[in-house]
């Protein structure tokens, strides 16, 4: 199936932003490491990080048109505040998982709540780099339910 990966605003500091916080890989390292184990597993993955609202709304709605079967979102900042980013989502009615490399939960009270956990198919928090393969895992399985 065809999946993608979308990460919100500042991601695309990962290793130099707060390493205690979010860990010392990077992005490009992620990404390239989750396509590879998304073709291991049959699917194929897109990639696209952006600091812009707006153009998170345009890469979910183009989405739509490419048949995307689950979406893998880590809305960043935009979790506590993106209605616009929840309707898009809502509009596609593309499964997706939420994904945090932090425990949100941990942290400052604003972060605890989320525009997205109530329409997520699941949710992964304060996993570290290991959440987005957490999840590419949990969309495989709802793609293609293994037996037993
Ligand atoms: C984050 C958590 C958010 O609160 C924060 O604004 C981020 C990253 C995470 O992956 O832990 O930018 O989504």
């Amino acid at each position: 199936s065809h999946l993608l990966l979308i990460n919100g605003p500042n991601l695309n500091l990962l290793g130099t932003r707060e390493p205690a916080v979010y860990g010392s890989r990077t992005l490009p390292e992620i990404e390239q490491a989750l396509c590879e184990q998304a073709r291991t597993l049959g699917h194929d993955l897109a990639c696209f990080q952006s600091n812009h609202e707006g153009e998170l709304v345009d890469r979910v709605q183009q989405a739509r048109t490419e048949e995307v079967a689950f979406i893998l979102l880590n809305p960043g900042a935009y979790t506590h505040t993106s209605v616009a980013l929840r309707d898009a989502l809502l509009g596609t009615a593309i499964p997706f998982i939420e994904v945090h490399l932090s425990n949100v939960h941990a942290r400052e009270a604003f972060r605890r709540h989320s525009y997205f956990s109530d329409i997520a198919a699941g949710v992964i928090v304060g996993c570290g780099p290991l959440g987005y393969r957490l999840a590419l895992l949990a969309a495989h399985e709802r793609l293609a339910p293994a037996a037993g």
